[in-house]
């Protein structure tokens, strides 16, 4: 199995990503997850984590607390789409497992720079603040990465923080800058591919019918959070973003990148958070990001099916 790090901000899409993921030993070795302040401040992301674990029933695999504010800007949330706890539409246990010892930035230095080189994959799903820290204090650590592969940024679909910022983006900007300077392949799973994987009607009702307790888990959250999406962006559907992070990981040819040159606005300005893609080599720069934008959408919502059908 792919080893893997997964780095997240729970949020109800992160969960389900989560879910997805935990589903299967045999596909992918999840070594940590770590939680970053995001879409909620980070004790709720870490809690929220920790119920993820709780549902795919996966005490084995341990969590780690992360940074709880980003490294130059004030911190900015999403309760508005995740709900205050950032787990909208579930009720909130107290979760079984405790928290790992230690920082998750101390937990991805030392595994990475313990792991056999380019052997472990980064799934990133928040703001980008542990990875950046990560490469500052260990440039070392980048032997280690096999790839990065991230949710945020958009180029065709425009904003959903701006006209022209994604949340994960604008959310640690300086963040996401370091990590694209730090030379390490990174694929880009932006609102571009994200707006194009859609819930549907038929498609809710096939993840009811697996009759489990972790497709219910996804279903209720779909409930509130695709209505919102689905009226702010005018689409036919809700997008899942974060869960192609993990349908990437599994499925690399269900999706369509180009590389591409893209660099981050991180000052502080009505640009900031943008990802500038320079889609026709106009700065005539080294390609350093896979840019996907293109997606088979039904085969992912089988294999979003396939995974949490094998769950409880
Ligand atoms: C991203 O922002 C967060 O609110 C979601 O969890 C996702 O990671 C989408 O822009
Ligand atoms: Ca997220």
């Amino acid at each position: 199995p792919q080893k893997i790090i997964i780095d997240t901000d729970p949020g109800v899409d992160d969960v389900i990503a989560l879910l997805i993921a935990m589903a299967d030993k045999e596909l992918l070795d999840i070594l940590g997850i770590t939680t970053v302040a995001g879409n909620v401040t980070v004790d709720k992301t870490s809690r929220n984590a920790r119920l993820a674990r709780d549902w795919a029933d996966r005490p084995d695999i341990p969590v780690y607390a992360g940074a709880s504010e980003p490294i130059m800007r004030e911190p900015i949330y999403a309760a508005d789409i995740h709900g205050n706890e950032g787990l909208s539409g579930i009720k909130i246990d107290t979760p079984k497992y405790p928290l790992a010892e230690g920082h998750a930035i101390n937990f991805i230095i030392d595994t990475l720079l313990k792991a056999e080189p380019n052997s472990v994959s980064i799934a990133m799903l928040g703001p980008q603040t542990n990875m950046a820290l990560a490469l500052k204090l260990a440039p070392e650590i980048k032997l280690g990465i096999k790839e990065i592969v991230l949710m945020g940024g958009s180029h065709f679909s425009s904003g959903n923080m701006s006209p022209v910022a994604e949340f994960n983006i604008f959310a640690d900007p300086d963040a996401a800058k370091i990590v694209i300077q730090s030379g390490v392949p990174i694929t880009y799973i932006p609102l571009d591919v994200t707006g194009k994987v859609l819930t549907s009607n038929s498609r809710i009702k096939a993840i009811t019918d697996l009759k489990n307790k972790a497709g219910q888990i996804v279903v209720d959250i779909l409930k509130q959070y695709i209505t919102h999406d689905m009226k702010a962006y005018h689409l036919s559907g809700g997008p899942i973003h974060d869960a192609n992070v993990i349908a990437y990981l599994l499925r690399p040819d269900l999706y369509t990148g180009k590389k591409v040159y893209v660099d981050v606005d991180h000052r502080p300005g009505i640009s900031q958070g943008q990802t500038l893609v320079d889609w026709r080599n106009k700065l005539k720069q080294a390609a350093n990001v896979n840019w996907v934008y293109d997606a088979k959408d039904q085969e992912i919502f089988d294999l979003f099916n396939r995974q949490l059908g094998l769950l409880k």
